[in-house]
């Protein structure tokens, strides 16, 4: 199946570039065609999409989904939800849709559900124990973002006695404070690793470990859980307890199993099933609609043509929703370690861009600190808003009026404002001695800067785990259009490996063989 450059719909879409798509006004296209929302809009599990202020005509939508054609994208799909060992490079499966396929269907169902089953009677367990008021996961990377994306996001469908804390960063400054108010005996400690030998996670829970010790805790069998493909270590450790998944689950698409053991202890095992089954809808929409109407495969071909075509180099995410505050956090993980690749599969060095940086905050917030940039500033940046209609608050006012924002955003990112509309406006008094056409400049927008809006009905766990699947396959929906592996993670390595060699060099203040700046550095930072 041929990379994406490759094809004749990549020269069809570039030919269209040109004649065409670089020069699209989105306000020209919506008044040209009144059937643009209709078209441009689609209903998929738990969300609706509004894709119509995007870049692009009918035209478009034909040459990329001959392009996902040509590439082979639904074939590729295919070779993952069957197990094939799509990850190239580490010659495994990438199953996580089987983390979320219901009991008796999709590969390794009884291994999954034997865990799952475990892990949520454990979870009911803890919940229904009133000494334990105080959940802390360590864990960093896949094991810390996903869980901790998600809590906060459910929150209203949280355990009120139960307390979750998340600590992943090598750093002190991370665990100190929670371990300072917290106490042994009404805590319970999860280490979360894949693998169980991450730097940072060994050493935060060796430091809970002596904390707890120390601090009159005995009982580690009840006080500490492990969740990890590498139970040996985790009994090497001294945790009893402890929830296993599998080498095909990779650590940033594992909050769907044992990984996801704080989410449980959280909201629940019935939520929990939610979660999953809100993924798993979206799982089937993505491995069964047609692609014209299939939301990931979409939005896996928007970004190529956005990336690849447009040269934007980054695309901004805005959840207008407080809950969903570290989701740009989780999706950076997501779509840059997975998609962060400059070489194809069989190791050949890409003639185009991969994956953009993905960044945001949530709404409003957003809008008083970088907004002033996506309106006003020199690059397109493509902004992702996400509104979610019910809140669980009862403030009805405040939420009308975080609705006006998120569709004021879109529409002023579209519709912009000329200078000569701005020249008409009252000028502040301070610029009166400014001269008319040179404020106008800087009181206009350029407009014609694309958004896609998602629409949730509310943020339940079914819906949460619908959008997080979503995310997941537009990210192999582009990466297959790459021909890269977006299951592999070898850019973390280099640098941990650097640091092993550093640690003692800092004790000893060795610094043969290093770089002069390295050296420097090395002994200013000594202890
Ligand atoms: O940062 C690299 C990485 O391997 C991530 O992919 C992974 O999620 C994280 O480290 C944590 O790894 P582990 O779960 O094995 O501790």
């Amino acid at each position: 199946m041929p990379r994406c450059d490759r094809t004749k719909a990549w020269g069809a879409l570039k030919g269209h570039f040109e004649a065409h798509g670089r020069d699209l006004d989105l306000r020209e296209a919506f008044a040209r065609d009144a059937g643009r929302w209709a078209a441009f809009t689609l209903e998929a599990p738990e969300i609706f999409a509004d894709l119509s202020k995007n870049l692009v005509d009918g035209a478009t939508l034909r040459f990329l989904l001959d392009l996902a054609r040509e590439c082979g994208v639904e074939a590729r799909r295919d070779a993952m939800f069957a197990g094939e060992a799509v990850n190239l490079t580490e010659g495994r499966a990438v199953l996580h849709t089987a983390l979320r396929a219901p009991r008796g269907q999709g590969p390794f169902s009884d291994e999954v559900h034997g865990v799952l089953d475990a892990m949520l009677a454990y979870a009911e367990r803890v919940r229904a124990d009133d000494a334990i008021t105080d959940i802390v996961n360590i864990g960093i990377g896949g094991s810390d973002l996903g869980p901790q994306m998600v809590v906060p996001a459910l929150d209203a469908f949280c355990h009120p006695g139960k307390r979750l804390h998340f600590v992943s960063n090598v750093d002190g400054h991370d665990i100190a404070p929670v371990l300072r108010r917290l106490e042994p005996k009404h805590t319970l400690f999860i280490v979360a690793s894949k693998t169980f030998t991450t730097q940072e996670t060994m050493a935060n829970a060796g430091v809970a470990r002596d904390w707890f010790l120390t601090g009159g805790g005995s009982d580690i069998a009840r006080h500490f859980a492990a969740t990890t493909t590498n139970v040996a270590a985790a009994a090497a450790f001294g945790i009893r307890t402890t929830f296993g998944f599998w080498d095909w689950v990779g650590g940033r698409y594992s909050l769907w199993s044992a990984i996801g053991l704080p989410i449980a202890l959280a909201i629940g095992e019935a939520n929990f099933r939610d979660l999953l089954a809100g993924a798993h809808a979206m799982d089937r929409h993505f491995a069964t609609a047609p692609a014209a109407k299939n939301l990931p495969l979409l939005l896996g071909l928007l970004d190529v043509w956005y990336r690849n075509f447009h040269g934007f180099t980054s695309r901004s995410v805005a959840p207008y929703h407080q809950g969903l505050k570290r989701l740009p956090a989780y999706l950076q993980q997501l779509e840059m370690e997975s998609n962060g690749k400059r070489v194809d599969v069989n190791g050949e060095l890409l003639p185009f861009g991969t994956s953009p940086v993905v960044w945001g905050e949530p709404g409003t917030n957003g809008q008083h600190a970088y907004f002033q940039m996506l309106h006003q500033g020199s690059d397109v940046i493509p902004v992702e808003f996400i509104a979610v209609h019910r809140p669980t608050h009862p403030y009805a006012d405040l939420q009308a009026k975080l609705l006006a924002n998120c569709l004021a955003q879109s529409q002023a990112l579209m519709l912009g404002k000329t200078a000569e509309v701005a020249r008409g406006e009252k000028a502040p008094t301070a610029s009166a001695t400014l001269d008319r056409d040179v404020l106008a400049r800087h009181r206009s927008f350029p407009g014609n800067r694309p958004s896609t809006t998602f629409v949730l009905e509310a943020l339940t766990p079914r819906a949460l785990g619908a959008l997080i699947a979503m995310y997941e396959h537009r990210v192999f929906t582009s990466g297959a259009l790459w021909d890269i592996n977006s299951f592999d993670q070898w850019g973390v390595e280099l640098g941990k490996a650097l640091a092993s060699d550093l640690l003692p060099r800092l004790a000893s203040g060795d610094s043969a063989g290093l770089d002069a700046s390295t050296a420097g550095l090395l002994a200013r930072l000594r202890p």
